[in-house]
């Protein structure tokens, strides 16, 4: 079985590297000539554990190769970004250039599944788009199943580890069995099949069920803080309760789909997702409360060193992707004065701290004060 992967990232690299190592012949394609060369040299563009190591042995091998092309395969994977614009709205462009990308390769017996987070409908609009492409082609929804040309379209939420289950959404019953069938190759957990339109909702309300949560605890800080009581001894104690369980709050969300996700749903339905839309101002407000607090702090000190701990948005990865921690810098920034030096990240848990102070720290030590 040929794979092509489209979108060699987060996702789409170790997703193409798993079935390689499963001796499907894998093609992966990006946009990026420099995420190309990387991957063909066997290096991942990023750092994940075990990845590379994965990877080197699917290129060394031959098992997988990266190109700016796509090819005919029997299975496309699409892992392509959907980000927002700017008002909120879900910016379909990168998943519309892929779809326009394999439409000329995709052939009689061809399992097309989107792995992005996407709006509910996106599966759909994929099929519309490549039935416009490929008339000749039959597509679910667009001419009768059974079609002796018949092309099958799944949605498969993203979940990379082979131990964890997946939700597997056909655009029919048959083609969500033809995506199980690929799936089986390396998932050890389970299958679950629906359709494909619910499977795109499924992913976006785990999200969002994450937000509204975080967004609560968020709630009680601020709240507490007005109530001058120690919100971390409050949630504590209520948590004693067997039915109670709430979350730390933070200073915001950070993440590539907590923060995002949720839009999806609110854009889809604005009338009706008021809590998870609130639940999203509620947790971006709180990056903006947190910034007014540390700014009224550092004003205290002549010369304030500002610590940030924690860079990455969740234990154990290597990236900030979205992280809070950006506007605080934006925000705190200004308190330094000119010429600035910037803040920089010393470590992963001690993550941050002003670029003044390390270069006052590097006086004393020249001085022989340390
Ligand atoms: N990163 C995560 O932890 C995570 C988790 C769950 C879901 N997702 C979802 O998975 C999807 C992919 O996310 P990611 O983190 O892997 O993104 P990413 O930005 O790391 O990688 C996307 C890759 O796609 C490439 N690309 C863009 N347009 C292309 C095109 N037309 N043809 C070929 N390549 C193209 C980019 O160059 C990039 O290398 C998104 O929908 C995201 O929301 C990500």
């Amino acid at each position: 079985m040929k794979i092509c992967v489209v979108g060699l990232g987060y996702i789409g690299l170790p997703t193409a590297s798993m079935f390689a190592s499963r001796n499907f012949e894998v093609i992966g394609v990006d946009i990026n000539e420099n995420v190309i060369k990387a991957v063909n040299s066997g290096q991942a563009h990023f750092r994940e554990p075990d990845l590379d190591m994965l990877m080197a042995a699917a290129v060394q091998t031959g098992r997988l190769k990266a190109q700016s092309t796509p090819v005919e395969a029997d299975v496309y994977i699409l892992a392509v970004p959907t980000p927002f614009t700017d008002g909120h709205k879900p910016d379909l462009s990168y998943v519309s250039a892929a779809v326009n990308s394999i439409a000329p390769f995709v052939k009689h017996g061809s399992v097309v599944i989107l792995e992005s987070t996407s709006p509910v409908g996106t599966t759909e609009k994929i099929a519309e788009q490549l039935a416009k492409a490929r008339p000749e082609l039959s597509f679910p929804g667009y001419k009768e199943p059974g079609h002796e040309n018949q092309v099958f379209l799944a949605h498969c939420p993203e979940r990379i580890l082979p131990g964890n289950d997946r939700i597997i959404g056909g655009m029919s019953t048959l083609c969500g069995k033809k995506a199980e069938a690929v799936y089986g190759a390396f998932v050890m957990g389970q299958c679950y099949l629906t359709d494909c339109r619910t499977a795109e909702f499924v992913k976006l309300i785990e999200n969002s069920f994450r937000d509204v949560n975080i967004a609560f605890a968020n709630e009680l800080s601020m709240i507490c803080d007005k109530l001058d009581i120690d919100v971390w001894e409050a949630i504590q104690m209520a948590n004693k309760h067997p039915r109670v369980d709430i979350l730390r709050p933070g200073p915001g969300v950070g993440g590539h789909c907590i923060a995002v996700d949720p839009w999806f749903i609110v854009n889809s339905s604005p009338d009706e997702s008021r809590i998870i839309r609130t639940a999203r101002e509620i947790n971006l407000h709180k990056t903006d409360y947190v910034c007014e607090r540390v700014k009224r702090l550092a004003t205290r000190f002549r010369d304030p060193v500002i610590a940030f701990y924690g860079l990455t948005y969740k234990n154990d990865v290597g990236r900030p992707a979205r992280k809070p921690v950006a506007p605080y810098r934006r925000a705190v920034r200004p308190l330094f004065g000119r010429p600035h030096t910037g803040m920089r990240a010393l470590d992963q848990s001690l993550a941050t701290i002003s670029g003044r102070a390390q270069q006052r720290r590097a006086e004393e030590g020249r001085r022989g004060t340390q």
